[in-house]
């Protein structure tokens, strides 16, 4: 007994087992009686936020999810959306409750283990109290059935709206960094990847499209269209789509057979055979140059909300609201690589996700005759001392300012100077170990530093502070 709070955990933990005390009235120490027997475990509330300090509340403490099974049904006309989340999960604590980020929306049952739980909705925090506590490392899951209109998130980490996006015939749903909890309860943040099932009922005649492969072909019965959707590599939440409505689709295989699924809102009817086209020539060539590409299917999705920018949604990035050129594909597809194969662990790292997609803007460039990264990078540097972006140090992105331009061509600079500093022959050879090296895993910038010295065997700690952590212009 280290100190009182914990006694106090203890003793909840203890009482809930006992079945005394109503889960969501935190028991005091009158509750206790002196000649108590000491508590038998130390089962206790697992945290409310995973650790990421510029973003306590997302994510949560206590486990860790392996596969979501999630089944909605969505209704354009009315906005209402019914869901069922179907959670596999292992316990990296003793627990006499956890939580579930998942914001709006109305829970009506929560299970666990097939037995019912009570839950408390506090914020955007789902509190849930199984009749059992669930001891360190064992396997359970978590069934929570819930309805309502998804609200995005408008304007948090100056973004503009982001989530489930309702659209006139269906939704948009492009969720980074925080927003999948907008639609399902979940373990909202990357450091904590899963596979996911995602069932999507819709009035027939929509499209409902996710990420990874349709199983079966989709079946409709009662007026409603039922499409099943997996994805068997594991994806972080805010890369989760169930993106409906009125699609042009073309489905093939890239040129060199990776299968392919192109959609387009029938605005952008014209731009989907150029888009099926770049997406298997770009997926392709970032397969030769980033090592194999890492899931099972590729391709791309236009809707017609007027977001003004994409996600690289996995396996299906999502163009909101314009006809995507080359350089967006080649960005959002290189994502497939750096951010959804490889994931950051804390939002603060992200130019390992757009520092590198940037680049790959530029490498693209280079590769199709265009510019060189040598001559883009030029460009930025000859920016004036005072320009914004010297003042950002990209290596930390700011939680107030998460997708500040200095983490995308800041953080683009930083791996041309290093392509520089250490020759085109080591830099290409350490894009493909670290892609290889972390698939489908987590990486720090720490990590990525020790490989390029390891590689190049230079000392480049000086190269990326002042490219990375410095507020001024580097020489
Ligand atoms: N990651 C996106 C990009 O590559 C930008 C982005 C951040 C975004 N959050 C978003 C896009 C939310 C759509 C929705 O450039
Ligand atoms: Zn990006």
């Amino acid at each position: 007994m280290r100190s009182n709070k914990r006694w106090v955990a203890m003793l909840a933990a203890l009482i809930s087992v006992l079945g005394c005390s109503p889960a969501d009235k935190p028991p005091s120490l009158a509750d206790h009686r002196l000649d108590d027997p000491p508590p038998l475990t130390g089962h206790r509330p697992g945290a409310a936020g995973i650790g990421d300090t510029d973003f306590p509340t997302d994510g949560n403490g206590g486990y860790d999810v392996s596969h979501y099974d999630l089944a909605v049904d969505y209704t354009p006309m009315t906005k209402q959306l019914q869901g069922v989340a179907t959670i596999q999960a292992a316990a990296t604590q003793d627990l006499s409750s956890f939580n579930l980020d998942l914001s709006g929306l109305t829970v009506s049952k929560v299970s666990v283990n097939n037995s019912t739980a009570t839950f408390r909705r506090q914020g955007e925090e789902l509190t849930v109290t199984p009749a059992k506590p669930i001891d360190v490392k064992s396997r359970f899951s978590v069934k929570v059935v819930y309805s309502g209109q998804p609200k995005p998130i408008q304007d948090s980490a100056n973004l503009g709206t982001f989530g489930f996006v309702a659209t006139p015939d269906g939704a948009f749903v492009a969720s980074e960094p925080d927003g999948s909890k907008t639609w399902f309860p979940n373990n909202d943040h990357p450091a904590d990847k899963a596979t996911y099932d995602i069932t999507i009922t819709v009035p027939a005649g929509v499209t409902a499209l996710a990420n990874g492969e349709l199983v079966g072909r989709p079946t409709t019965a009662q007026g409603k269209t039922t499409f099943r959707w997996r994805e068997r590599h594991p994806m972080a939440s805010y890369l989760a789509t169930a993106t409906m409505g009125k699609f042009a689709q073309r489905e093939g295989r890239t040129p060199a057979g990776i299968p392919e699924i192109a959609a387009v809102d029938p605005k952008f009817k014209t731009s989907l055979d150029k888009l099926f086209t770049l997406t298997g020539e770009i997926t392709d060539y970032w397969s030769t140059v980033f090592g194999p590409y890492p899931f099972s299917s590729t391709g791309g999705i236009v809707d017609d909300f007027a977001a003004g920018y994409a996600l690289e949604n996995q396996t299906k990035p999502l163009y909101g609201g314009f006809a995507p050129d080359q350089s967006i594909i080649a960005h959002e597809l290189a994502h497939q690589w750096f951010g959804n194969s490889l994931s950051i662990k804390r939002w603060k790292e992200l130019w390992l996700n757009e520092g590198f997609a940037t680049y790959a803007e530029w490498l693209w460039s280079e590769h199709k005759g265009g510019k060189s990264a040598e001559a883009i990078f030029n460009e930025f540097h000859a920016r004036p001392a005072d320009d914004p972006m010297w003042a950002y140090p990209p290596g930390r992105a700011r939680p107030d300012d998460l997708f500040n331009l200095s983490v995308y061509n800041r953080g683009a600079m930083t791996l041309h100077a290093l392509r520089k500093a250490v020759g085109d022959a080591t830099f290409f050879k350490l894009l493909k170990t670290w892609t290889a090296d972390h698939r489908h895993g987590h990486v720090t910038t720490d990590e990525f530093i020790h490989l390029a010295e390891q590689l190049s065997g230079q000392n480049l700690r000086p190269l990326f502070d002042a490219w990375l952590f410095q507020p001024r212009r580097p020489a």
